[in-house]
């Protein structure tokens, strides 16, 4: 790591909040649920995002949005994420995530989906500053004033002048505010996962916000992409989206090299096992039997590229039809203890963004579908 003994870790703060590690896990829609989160958290995460809701759906509050509406003691401190059009429905449904027991409230202005944006809801929202910065105000009146209100963006709608200066008007009002801090991903609306992400952008928001906290995101597949970011651009933290997902030991590494320890290795076969089949217990208790074996399936895949046997298991995660039945797999591929793999960044676009028919596909089957699955 360049210049290693001249940078400090940040200290992360949303506001009143106090983080002990600015490596964080991100909002996720389809992934980062209850038992996803508390993995997380065990293994290193100092504060976790739930998957974006729809003020609507938290204003209506059916079956499936009461259960992403719960959060337990051991996953404190965790944010609710919020997204819609009307700014008059994000104070009411905010308050409704702050009763539930979140103790952070972010906002959505970065999803890129189709479907979302033709609501005027997510990104779009950063091409109206107006109406994005009323919701703002919404909910940070409607917050009481102790708890936190964050805000997510992409870097801009597309990459005209026209877009930059919107996301800055943004940016900027956010924090007049009142908003604690803001997660900006390096990519556009327009860009979706296409390229990468741009961290020389996230430097220059940085140099613009001085003290006031910015987190970045995008590109963050291993412990040393966390560090590096924050080195590089100056963020005071990094939220790690698709390089968590079925690798949780990647908050475990950051916290050891941050610590100035070498790398650990990547977890063995039976340190695999022990996570992934809490992860499976959780699941069960989280949803059920049924709806917990099939979310499931998209972990396991994920698990299986740290397995010394990535495709064999990956099939065999695929594969798994019955409650119960992921116990074989963990059988057979799990009860010799062997040295894991690191896993390498996704070569498609990413979850639920693949690029490819058969990935979209793939991803459609097992997808949860949830409000933004960007994303
Ligand atoms: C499947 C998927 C779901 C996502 N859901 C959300 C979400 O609910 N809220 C949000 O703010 N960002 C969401 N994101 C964006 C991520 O938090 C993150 O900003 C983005 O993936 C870039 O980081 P990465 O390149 O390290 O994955 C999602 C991304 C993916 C791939």
């Amino acid at each position: 790591m360049t210049n290693s003994d001249f940078w400090q870790l940040p200290q992360l703060r949303l506001g009143d909040l106090e983080l002990d590690f600015p490596v964080v896990q991100a909002a996720l829609s389809g992934y980062s649920d209850g038992p996803m989160r508390l993995l997380a958290r065990r293994l290193g995460a100092s504060y976790a995002l739930c998957e974006v809701m729809l003020d609507q759906m938290v204003l209506t509050c059916g079956k499936k949005t009461r259960r992403m509406m719960q959060v337990s003691d051991e996953e404190q401190p965790v944010g609710g994420q919020l997204m819609g059009s009307k700014p008059e429905d994000f104070g009411p449904a905010a308050m409704r995530l702050v009763e539930a027991g979140f103790r952070v409230i972010d906002i959505n202005f970065g999803c890129p989906v189709k479907k979302v944006l033709g609501r005027c809801r997510g990104g779009y929202l950063l091409s109206q500053p107006e109406i994005a910065l009323e919701i703002v105000s919404r909910v940070r009146d409607a917050v009481p004033a102790e708890l936190p209100v964050t805000v997510k963006m992409r870097k801009g709608m597309d990459d005209t002048n026209e877009s930059k200066e919107k996301f800055f008007t943004i940016l900027d009002g956010a924090f007049a505010r009142g908003v604690a801090a803001v997660t900006v991903h390096g990519r556009s609306v327009q860009q979706r996962y296409i390229g990468p992400s741009n961290w020389n952008f996230l430097k220059e928001v940085k140099e613009f916000l001085g003290e006031r906290t910015l987190l970045g995101s995008g590109d963050l597949f291993s412990a040393e992409d966390c560090l590096r970011m924050m080195q590089e651009t100056g963020v005071d933290g990094v939220t790690v989206a698709r390089g968590a997902i079925g690798n949780p030991w990647i908050f475990r590494e950051a916290r050891a090299l941050a610590a100035g320890k070498p790398l650990p290795a990547p977890p063995t076969v039976y340190e695999q096992r022990e996570v992934i089949s809490e992860h499976y217990r959780l699941a069960d208790e989280y949803y059920g039997e049924d709806r917990g074996n099939r979310i499931m399936r998209k972990f396991g895949i994920k698990y299986a590229q740290l397995h010394p046997d990535p495709i064999a298991v990956r099939d065999a995660f695929v594969r798994i039809r019955h409650p119960g039945s992921w116990q074989k797999v963990i059988e057979q591929w799990y009860s010799e203890d062997r040295p894991g793999l690191r896993p390498s960044p996704p070569t498609d676009l990413g979850c639920g963004v693949n690029a490819t028919k058969k990935g979209k596909q793939d991803n459609k089957n097992l997808s949860t579908a949830g409000a933004c699955s960007e994303e």
